[in-house]
Order: C-alpha cells, then sequence, then structure tokens
C-alpha cells in the first residue's frame, strides 16, 4: 500500500553528526523523500507529538531530549517518506524502542543508547508507527505546501 511516514532525525544524532549516515540508510528502502526541513523544536510541538506519553515517567525527559535540551540546543530534521509500505520498511530499519534489544544492523542497533545515568532512550530516529499516527504527525510537522506531492 502507498502511505507517507514522519521521519525525525534527534538531537541525539544530530550531535553525533550521524544525520548523513541515517539519510544514505534511508535512501536504501527506495522511498521517495517528499519533504524535508530542519527544525528547532519548541516544546509545544514536542508535547503534541509525544502526547500519547504524557503520563509516562519519562516524559519530560523525552521532552527535553526532542528540544534539543540534553544535546546543546542540537535541532532536528524532519523528513517525510512517501511509498509502497513506508511506514513498516521505515520502522524495521529503525530498530526496536530499546536501543540494547535492537539487532546491530539497525539503525538503533548500531547508533542508538540508553543514558547511563537518566536511563533516556536515545533513540537517533522517531518513525510514525501507524498510518493514523503519521497522518498526525504529518499534519503536526508540515504544512501542505511544504511537501511535494
Ligand atoms: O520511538 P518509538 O515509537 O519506538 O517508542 P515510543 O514507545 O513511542 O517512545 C517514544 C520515545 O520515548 C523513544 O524513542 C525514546 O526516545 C523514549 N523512551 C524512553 O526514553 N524510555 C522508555 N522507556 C521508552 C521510550
Ligand atoms: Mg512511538
Amino acid at each position: 500500500m502507498n502511505e507517507k511516514t514522519l521521519v525525525l532525525i534527534k538531537p541525539d544524532a544530530m550531535i553525533k553528526r550521524l544525520a548523513g549516515n541515517i539519510i544514505s540508510e534511508l535512501y536504501n528502502l527506495d522511498l521517495k523523500m517528499v519533504g524535508l526541513k530542519l527544525v528547532n523544536v519548541k516544546k509545544e510541538l514536542a508535547e503534541k507529538h509525544y502526547e500519547e506519553h504524557k503520563e509516562k515517567p519519562f516524559f519530560q525527559e523525552l521532552i527535553e531530549h526532542i528540544t534539543g535540551k540534553l544535546h546543546e540546543n542540537e535541532n532536528v530534521i524532519a523528513i517525510v517518506y512517501s511509498g509502497e509500505n513506508a511506514i513498516s520498511k521505515v520502522r524495521e530499519l529503525v530498530g526496536k524502542t530499546n536501543p540494547d534489544e535492537s539487532i546491530p544492523h539497525t539503525l538503533r542497533g548500531k547508533y542508538g543508547k540508553i543514558h547511563s545515568k537518566t536511563n533516556c532512550h536515545e533513540t537517533v530516529i522517531h518513525a510514525s508507527d501507524s498510518q493514523d499516527n503519521a497522518k498526525k504527525e504529518i499534519d503536526l510537522w508540515f504544512k501542505k505546501d511544504e511537501l511535494v506531492e
């Protein structure tokens, strides 16, 4: 099925200069990039994006992480990919939520880590996990005219 999905290259990946490597691996999935921008993520956007986690014990940390507060105010690269089974294809390359449980060839297996003091899962990348969430997230991060299709 033809789908769109949202990818965020998170501040922990940006500070480690991994954006190029990550985008390069995403190219191998044969999806079409239909939107891309650098975002200085404000608290309000972060809280909307991670709304489903607002009752979780790690929520505060997660908001600080995605807004760059834990990584020298690094920004986020937001990308929309489009193509056949885009959502599951990207999630497969991403790996599991817990980087320590992600198999080594996945992005989180390679680049993710659990912060030793805070236990924050520094997962390097976000990817939409369902069609409903993909639609919601793309509408949240991109205006219609910022997408080429
Ligand atoms: O990112 P993904 O969809 O795989 O996982 P999630 O359950 O939606 O969690 C969102 C983000 O919260 C993760 O990518 C981690 O950055 C963070 N998280 C965390 O710090 N500690 C946890 N125990 C679970 C998630
Ligand atoms: Mg998620």
